[in-house]
């Protein structure tokens, strides 16, 4: 009977745990024996592990978070840590690990299959800054939850007539702020992979206002290279115009994930541990298209990511 680990790593993304529960009744299904290893890599070094059931993942599927906790682990880099973890493995005989998580899990995946260790990662990250998918576990969530906060404060902007800067989550990554941008019909979307333009952000601010617009609507990616609340100083300073900023922060990471992030929760969970049960290592699992798309995981990782170039362009055409 094989055994296998399952964890989740970096911040939590709405899905995991329709992954999780994926991954246990896939195993329990193909006879296998799984555990939950608690805090990410922390619970993998110190032996934070527990057998699952299938009911331990009862009534899950809808809630964000993960059952399983998660952490960011500095200690798991360096040579103690990670031969604690080595260790643990060893000591519950485990023939392989999914591992849930962004960037930095996956790197330290690729780790631990550089040790010998089995492993599956699967892209859980509000982000989408993942190259190997087209969609990471928790993306269109956290796009659902800015669109509402949006929406919200469209209320307020077009009453008070301002113009608004909600910065929104994404590290060095703009996906979440043209999604949430082009299906919340945002004036300007502002993203990290673009040089920051302020006189072109005041004259689209101005036009509009000419053509009778009375308030804007602002996203920008947290990963920008100037703070929210500068941006506001700059925007009133030259053009007159009040503004306000909003935060969202982690409200963006809480929720219930909606039917498209379970779904791809769920269909990658599966593989992964069908992959695994088939004796496959060392892969890491996406959606292109509509499809599951399994690669190597070393060369996932190194693909490059591609930005929502087209997207953010028709967003500007909309917003005029
Ligand atoms: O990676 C997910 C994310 O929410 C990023 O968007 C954000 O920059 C970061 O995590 C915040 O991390 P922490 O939870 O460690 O503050």
């Amino acid at each position: 009977m094989k055994r296998i680990g399952v964890l989740t790593s970096g911040g939590d993304a709405p899905g995991m745990n329709a992954c999780i529960r994926a991954v246990v009744r896939t195993g329990i299904s193909l006879d296998m024996e799984v555990f939950g290893i608690k805090r990410g890599y922390e619970g993998l070094m110190s032996g934070e592990l527990e057998q699952l059931q299938s009911t331990s993942v009862s009534d899950i599927i809808q809630r964000g978070g993960t059952i399983l906790k998660t952490a960011r682990s500095e200690k798991f880099m360096t040579p103690g840590g990670f031969e604690m973890a080595l260790n643990v493995i060893k000591t519950y005989r485990l023939d392989g690990l999914v591992i849930i998580g962004g960037n930095g899990s996956l790197t330290g995946a690729i780790t631990l299959a550089d040790a010998g260790v089995p492993v599956i990662g699967l892209p859980g990250t509000i982000d989408n800054d993942l190259p190997f998918t087209d969609e990471t576990i928790g993306f269109t969530t956290a796009v659902n939850t800015v669109l509402s906060a949006i929406s919200n404060i469209r209320d307020t902007s077009d009453a008070h007539e301002r113009t608004t800067v909600i910065e929104v989550m994404g590290r060095e990554c703009g996906d979440i702020a043209i999604m949430a941008g082009l299906t919340g019909g945002a004036e300007i979307i502002l993203v990290p992979e673009e040089p920051l333009d302020i006189d072109r952000v005041c004259r689209i601010l101005l036009d509009g206002k000419n053509r009778g617009k009375n308030s804007s609507i602002i996203i920008k990616a947290e990963g920008v290279d100037i703070a929210s609340v500068k941006l506001d100083e700059v925007i009133e300073e030259r053009t007159g115009l009040e503004t306000k900023v909003v935060i969202l922060g982690y409200i963006q990471r809480g929720g219930s994930p909606i039917a498209r992030d379970r779904m791809i929760a769920s269909a990658m969970g599966n593989e992964a541990v069908k992959l695994l049960n088939d004796g496959k290592k060392n892969k890491a699992i996406g959606i292109i298209g509509d499809k599951i798309a399994v690669h190597d995981l070393k060369r996932a990782m190194q693909m490059e990511k591609k930005p929502l170039t087209e997207l953010h362009e028709l967003a500007y055409t909309l917003s005029k």
